[in-house]
């Protein structure tokens, strides 16, 4: 059975990923400092899967409580998810964000070395792309000027990790890059829990569907779009996660090397249809309101797929009413999140 080291394994997607390890036959040994995520998690794993995993309360940036972790369990492979990432926060705290995604990687790709672990898959995002609105984005489409330094961060590091394979030929690497994340464990019991007002849109809508907020603000619906607002891929959690395991199945059966994918659905929805699709869901009205446009934002974003599905054999299955139902009843169940 192989052990994969999970960093950030408390969070939203690395939650979801334990999971989907632990159905497919993986040993999972989560590191996190829990900067953005609540202990509570391990025991809505344990309730999930009945299985109790094993975490570490560990800073990835901190290399001598890190090879801790390493030291005590044979790691075969580590999917990387430990990071900061809201978009906004970056630009205001440029330092913390260079600091800690870049430092965490650095930390866990030296212990790698030292640990002769030779399999990475990063969490990386569709951000790289730029502001291009030359869409679909495939793999080979160029990358482009991030608009903040959480974006910079997932550039730089894929840079790094492709010169880290140059040097080391045993180095496997996948890059996946995620389209928009969203929805939650059809149990309800995890799901995105962020700290604060939201500034993503399921979130934000998931807070007014509940009553926490008063109602959505929709930045813009001048764009050059069907319905005028933007258009996004979002993706099912659960569907990303199920990616990273093929990430892993990808690795073992092919030579060392990068890798990079697309993890999206390759199909476009706009703002105004998120929120039809979650008024489906809930039952209720979302109350609405158009603003002005948000800067940075394309008007449209999705993924092209062609590569997942043909080399990695990653086929999204869930739709945009199975990301808001589960999204909802993750929401309602825990109104005010997770609390320790
Ligand atoms: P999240 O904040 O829910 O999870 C990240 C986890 O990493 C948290 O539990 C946090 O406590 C932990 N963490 C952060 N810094 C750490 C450190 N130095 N040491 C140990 N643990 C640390 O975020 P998520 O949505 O699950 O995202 C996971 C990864 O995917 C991140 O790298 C993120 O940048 C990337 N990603 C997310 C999205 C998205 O929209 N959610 C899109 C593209 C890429
Ligand atoms: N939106 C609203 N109102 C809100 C929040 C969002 O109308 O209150 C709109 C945005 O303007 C955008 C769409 O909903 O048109 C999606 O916005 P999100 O903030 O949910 O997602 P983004 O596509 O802007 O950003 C996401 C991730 C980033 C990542 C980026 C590119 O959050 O981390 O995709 O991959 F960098």
């Amino acid at each position: 059975m192989q052990t994969v080291l999970v960093t950030g394994g408390m969070g939203f997607i690395g939650s979801h990923t334990v999971i989907a390890l632990h159905e497919n036959g993986y040993e999972v040994v989560i590191a996190d400092n829990l900067v953005n995520s609540k202990r509570e998690v391990i025991n809505r794993l344990y309730e999930i899967t009945g299985k109790r995993f094993k975490f570490y309360n560990v800073d990835c940036c901190d290399k001598v409580a890190l090879s801790e972790v390493f030291r005590e369990n044979k790691i075969d492979s580590v999917i990387h998810f430990a990071g900061l990432k809201a978009v906004g926060e970056s630009v205001a705290k440029p330092l913390e964000y260079y600091s800690n995604n870049i430092n965490s990687m650095l930390t866990v790709i030296e212990l790698m070395r030292e640990y002769e672990v030779h399999k990475l898959v990063f969490s990386s995002s569709a951000t790289v792309y730029g502001m291009s609105e030359d869409v679909p984005f495939t793999e080979e489409s160029p990358l482009g000027i991030c608009t903040n330094p959480y974006g910079w961060t997932k550039w730089m590091i894929e840079q790094i990790l492709r010169d880290c394979a140059k040097a080391d030929p045993s180095l496997s690497v996948v890059l996946l890059r995620y389209f928009n994340p969203v929805g939650a464990h059809e149990s309800g019991l995890i799901g995105e829990d962020p700290q604060g007002i939201p500034n993503n849109l399921f979130p934000y809508i998931s807070k007014v569907s509940v009553g926490t907020l008063e109602r959505l603000t929709i930045h813009g619906d001048d764009y050059d779009t069907p319905d005028g607002t933007c258009l996004r891929d979002y993706i099912h959690v659960c569907d990303l996660a199920e990616g990273h395991v093929k990430a892993l199945g990808f690795i073992d059966s092919n030579e060392p090397g990068v890798e990079v994918f697309n993890l999206g659905t390759g199909k476009g929805t706009s703002v105004k249809e998120a929120v039809a699709a979650f008024e489906r869901a809930c039952g209720h009205e979302i109350a609405n309101v158009i603003g002005p446009r948000r800067p940075g934002d394309l008007a449209v974003c999705y993924a092209s797929t062609d590569k997942a599905e043909k080399v990695l054999g990653f086929k999204a299955t869930r739709d945009i009413d199975d990301m808001c139902s589960s999204c909802w009843k993750w929401q309602v169940n825990n109104p005010n999140g997770l609390q320790d």
